[in-house]
């Protein structure tokens, strides 16, 4: 399984990445707007250093605008995915695009129908919204499972990103339900490695280490 980041901040992608933990990076128009740096140069400073996928955007909604704008954002770098939405448009975009070679994201999935329909039209990563998915009551772990059993039943050249993940309990459920990624903001992936009892048990041997050494 691998980890992307979900964020747009240099530096968080920095540390997860220096710990080894960083196999690529997801942003959205939202992430882009929290940084409040140029889109372009948030992206080219990103794949300075990332080597894996980062997935970049586009911000029109009709398929000519999304094309013309992936044909962009693909030659900032090498690794440069093109995030498109799920619609009509999207899709329309997605397979012009796949058949160019440009790699599409199709990102906003909520059911097993969509992510069938971005797969058919040659989508490279579907992203399906594990936390919203929940918060409507629904189980976005459920739905990671099915397009994992979609994807491996009939060989669909496509991998999950589960995204929106904003828990442990997520992260932990999109492993076990299939997911090849799991999209992780900044600020969850320190949860991911802590517990309680190992500080309390480094805090103990401490403890410990320096009764022994005053013996
Ligand atoms: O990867 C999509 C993600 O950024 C959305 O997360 O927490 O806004 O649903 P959230």
């Amino acid at each position: 399984m691998k980890f992307f980041l979900d964020t747009a901040n240099v530096d968080e992608i920095r540390r997860i990445n220096d710990l080894g933990l960083c196999d690529g990076v997801t942003t959205n128009p939202s992430l882009i707007n929290k940084e409040g740096r140029d889109f372009k140069e948030v992206i080219s400073e990103i794949a300075s250093f990332v080597e894996g996928p980062i997935s970049a955007e586009v911000t029109s909604y009709d398929y000519e605008s999304m094309v013309k704008e992936a044909r962009d954002l693909s030659k900032w770098a090498d690794n440069i995915v093109v995030k498109i939405p799920m619609t009509e448009d999207g899709l329309r975009a997605i397979n012009i695009l796949s058949k160019e070679g440009v790699r599409t994201n199709c990102t906003l999935i909520f059911s097993l129908s969509q992510a069938l329909m971005a797969m058919k039209a040659g989508a490279s990563y579907v992203s399906p919204f594990m936390g919203r998915i929940d918060d409507m009551g629904e189980d976005g772990a459920r739905l990671v499972y099915d397009i994992r059993t979609i994807i491996d039943t009939y060989g669909f050249d496509c991998e999950i990103i589960a995204a929106s993940i904003r828990s442990i309990k997520n992260f932990e459920d999109a492993a076990l339900a299939g997911a090849h990624i799991a999209t992780v903001p900044g600020n969850l992936f320190e949860k991911l490695w802590s517990h309680v009892l190992t500080d309390q048990g480094i805090d103990k041997f401490k403890k410990d280490w320096e009764a022994f050494e005053g013996k």
